[in-house]
């Protein structure tokens, strides 16, 4: 069996083994908390700021996969501090708006059908004076990426965006495009199915990533990834 491929099971395998744990016991609290992922209205505290986000269940909700990203921003695990930042895919936008509060420019993109919404959550959560600080534009994965260039950005961060095997290439096609060598990338994801780790396969021929934050509770991982130099390839 070759290595790439024997780890992958041997993740799949472990995986599988949290979530049978994370079923029992059931645990009443626990279900509490999820209600609110259901609600029209969710809100959030980030950055010393009350959010509170419109989230549509069955189209655009807020998962635990876009708060725990949230929350690792916010322990400052990235210095976000006057950088500039890329969110893919934003959904309800609520990454894109803590990045905002915790000192970030932020390009917050997703399909078109996605904007409108998307500019009334920041609209409603973001302090009139940061409203500069955030910029919302349509980015369909592969397309028109001329319209981004690749040394404008220092992160560009996505949550819960490997998940549709059809935009795999697109997003690998995007995320090449947008980054240079010294670009971080932070994926927050929770592996649904066997061909998420083929999506990370991918993205590991082409940058280095390492799994930098996985929480139990939710089983979301955060992926970090940095192109690989044309040094590190020889
Ligand atoms: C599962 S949702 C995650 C939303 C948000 N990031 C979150 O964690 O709450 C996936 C998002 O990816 C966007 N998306 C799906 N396919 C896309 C594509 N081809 N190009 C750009 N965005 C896409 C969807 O519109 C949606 O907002």
């Amino acid at each position: 069996m070759q290595p790439e491929i024997h780890e992958i099971t041997r993740k799949q395998r472990t995986w599988q083994n949290r979530k049978e744990m994370a079923l029992i016991p059931y645990d009443a609290t626990v279900a509490q908390g999820l209600q609110k992922f259901h609600q029209s209205l969710a809100s959030f505290s980030f950055a010393s700021h009350s959010i509170h986000i419109k989230q549509n269940w069955k189209q655009l909700g807020v998962a635990a996969v876009a708060v725990v990203l949230c929350t690792y921003l916010e322990m400052g695990a990235v210095n976000l501090q006057g950088r500039s930042v890329i969110e893919l895919g934003a959904g309800t936008g609520l990454v894109g708006i803590v990045a905002a509060l915790l000192g970030a420019h932020v390009t917050i993109t997703d399909r078109q059908v996605a904007l409108e919404f998307l500019e009334s959550n920041i609209q409603a959560n973001l302090p009139t004076t940061l409203q500069h600080k955030v910029v919302v534009k349509e980015l369909t994965w592969g397309h028109n990426l001329g319209n981004f260039s690749p040394d404008a950005f220092d992160l560009i961060v996505g949550s819960d965006i490997i998940y549709l095997e059809e935009t795999f290439l697109d997003l690998l096609q995007t995320l090449e495009h947008l980054s240079l060598e010294q670009t971080l990338i932070l994926l927050s994801c929770r592996i649904r199915y066997a061909r998420d780790w083929d999506f990370l396969k991918m993205l590991k021929a082409r940058f280095t990533v390492v799994e930098v934050h996985y929480d139990p509770n939710t089983d979301v991982h955060i992926f970090q990834a940095q192109k690989i130099t044309l040094k590190e390839e020889l």
